[in-house]
């Protein structure tokens, strides 16, 4: 087994991988990530194999502080704002990649923008700082299924394709970052995530939300991205033959996202528990209507991609 736990040996061995170009699989606060040197083209490239990714899709860089940031991206006003409010946490600012900046392009995807994000949990941070240098990291699991919020989740996953998987327990947040553009004049929301709509409008003022279907500014946006192998049917009351349930609140199932209806416990169990009821044995996953709002607007895109059969 690869999972291991974080000693001083553990951080030496994984800042080892990343020089010699491999991948090496940390915990974030949202998350799990499968990271690499940001600046090696091999050790990048090495990260959408192992995801068995069909395109690249751009990555985001990870970083320990604002300082590390600057060689990369243009740091704005409104960057400076953001981060004073925001970071660490779960919130990813496409920014205008800096002339000259030291960076793959497989990161970019050959844009010429970057998204970047300075993760709140302790290890990831200490990794990076370890390390001296930005990591980049999708989330670490095969492409088109669940994301991890586990070390065992990502060992089901991506099993012995990755040297070394560092064990940060269950996340804490469970869904994947909020990723907002600031690269033009009116900043929008490209991912709903773990940062609210809500508390994004506090200090941004209004935001918007890109539309859907808006190019490649946005392929996260890719219809279906997150999905178990059995169909998922949503705002469902009460389950069918054969079906399994995902309850929320007082509506409830084979497992219950939050028995208090708290949409951040939810947050934090919902790919867990799809991972849990997605099993063969059942014809599909009866979901419980979840809110629209705060975090139940992130959970509720997570669900309808995941239930959506088109690619
Ligand atoms: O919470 C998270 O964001 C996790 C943890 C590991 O940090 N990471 C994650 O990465 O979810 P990934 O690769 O699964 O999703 C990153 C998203 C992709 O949908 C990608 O299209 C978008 O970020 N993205 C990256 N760079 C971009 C850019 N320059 N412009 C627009 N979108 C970008
Ligand atoms: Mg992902």
């Amino acid at each position: 087994m690869t999972i291991k736990q974080l000693t001083s040996a553990i951080i030496e061995a994984a800042c080892d991988l990343w020089r010699r170009g491999d991948i090496v699989a940390i915990p974030t606060e949202t998350v799990y990530g499968l990271a690499a040197d940001a600046e090696q083209d091999a050790a990048v490239a090495k990260i959408f194999t192992v995801k068995g990714r069909p395109q690249f899709n751009p990555l985001i860089l990870h970083v320990s502080s604002l300082e590390q940031l600057a060689d990369y991206v243009e740091v704005t006003p409104l960057l400076t704002k953001a981060a004073a409010a925001f970071w660490p946490g779960p919130l990813t600012l496409v920014l205008k990649r800096k002339s000259g900046a030291k960076l793959s392009y497989l990161v970019t995807a050959g844009l010429d923008s970057v998204a970047v994000r300075l993760p709140a949990h302790p290890i990831a941070q200490e990794l990076i700082q370890a390390y001296g240098k930005p990591l980049a990291a999708p989330s670490a699991n095969k492409s088109n299924s669940i994301s991890p919020t586990s070390a065992e989740d990502v060992a089901a996953s991506l099993g012995n394709d990755v040297p070394l998987i560092i064990d940060g327990g269950q996340t804490r947040i469970g869904l994947e970052s909020t990723i907002v553009d600031l690269t033009s004049e009116t900043s929008t929301i490209l991912r709903p995530g773990g940062v609210t709509f809500e508390d994004l409008n506090k200090v941004f003022g209004q935001m918007r939300y890109a539309e859907v279907g808006a190019a490649i500014t946005a392929p996260g946006m890719l219809k279906r991205h997150y999905a178990p192998s059995i169909p998922m049917r949503l705002n469902v009351l009460e389950k069918q033959a054969n079906e399994v349930m995902l309850g929320f609140g007082n509506v409830e199932g084979d497992l219950n996202l939050s028995e208090q209806g708290d949409l951040g416990e939810a947050a934090a169990n919902l790919f867990r528990m799809m991972r849990l009821l997605d099993n063969p044995v059942n014809r599909a996953i009866a979901v419980a209507p979840i809110p629209y709002w705060g975090l139940g607007i992130a959970i509720n895109d997570r669900l309808s991609r995941a239930a959506t059969r088109e690619i």
